[in-house]
């Protein structure tokens, strides 16, 4: 007797599965399959992975889906780490002359409540006060009024609100604000600090092994979204943080770093409303249409 088809074997292996997914109705889904399996298989045969590695393999992604709940996502940390989160934004956002965009990271996990321009986001009222303004355009360099700015970051110890409940208030550093009708926005809060990616799970174990630290360079979360432009999903770095040359997952690109001057100027603290001297930060968010 003789079988119809191909069988599996060491130098076929890759062609012989992928052709199992001919049939996929969905010709995306086979594409992603078939490309899947043959770059799988070519890394399992570079690297000769042995049953004791696989096994290995298959426990760190297990325990990685069972670190994952409302407020934790492992996977998404896992693919911050390897640069795919990364690559993927990029891939995706060619920005040609926009804002540039960055990873989401892992903590915007909670809706950021609704606020007034000029509002501190700092319910914590520890570090030191900065005062960010900004202005939403478009690619003809139009003012792009009503804009959604939404924001979100860590305080000055690197800790966001959900990392430490009952610690931190709920929705410290959240907010999510409308721009003005010409564009601007602008709100009160604190420099933040560089701080770990959460690294007391898998992921946390894979970069101690492979020699790798954990930090990530202080930085702002925004999301800036308008009708009829493409939303992006960004971050504002501090300049003289450390680790701007190694972030963790990728995150750092050079149009997004930037200066936070000190003011030390009374009439203008207390027009924003903040303690003399204050630090500033000013973000032009370009979006595509
Ligand atoms: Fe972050």
């Amino acid at each position: 007797m003789s079988i119809s088809g191909e069988l599996f074997s060491e130098e076929r292996s890759a062609d012989v599965v992928a052709r199992s997914f001919d049939g996929a109705p969905d010709p995306r889904l086979r594409r992603i399959m078939q490309s899947l399996v043959q770059h799988l298989h070519a890394f399992v045969k570079d690297v000769e992975l042995t049953e004791a590695e696989w096994a290995q393999a298959i426990a760190f992604l297990t325990e990685t889906g069972h670190r994952c709940d409302d407020v934790r996502q492992e996977f998404v940390l896992l693919s911050d780490v390897l640069g795919v989160s990364m690559l993927v934004e990029t891939i995706n956002h060619r920005a040609a002359g926009a804002t540039e965009s960055t990873v989401l990271g892992p903590f915007h996990v909670v809706e950021s409540p609704r606020r007034e321009l000029g509002d501190s986001v700092s319910l914590a009222g520890q570090g030191e006060p900065c005062l960010v303004t900004g202005r939403v355009t478009g690619p003809d360099g139009e003012p792009v009024g009503g804009a959604a700015v939404d924001v979100w970051q860590a305080d000055d110890e690197g800790f966001y609100d959900v990392q430490r409940p009952g610690v931190i208030p709920e929705a410290n550093l959240r907010g999510l604000f409308t721009a003005a009708a010409d564009g601007t926005f602008w709100f009160r809060t604190v420099v933040p600090r560089h701080y770990p990616i959460p690294d007391d799970g898998p992921v946390g174990r894979l970069l101690r092994a492979t020699g790798r630290h954990p930090y990530r360079p202080a930085h702002i979360h925004f999301i800036v979204a308008a009708e009829g432009y493409q939303p992006v999903t960004t971050h504002l770095f501090v300049a003289e943080s450390p680790y701007l040359e190694s972030d963790a997952v990728f995150g750092v690109k050079d149009s997004l770093v930037r200066q936070f001057p000190v003011v030390d100027d009374a009439e203008r603290a207390a027009e924003v409303g903040l303690p003399n001297p204050f630090r500033t930060v000013h973000f032009e968010v370009r979006l595509r249409r």
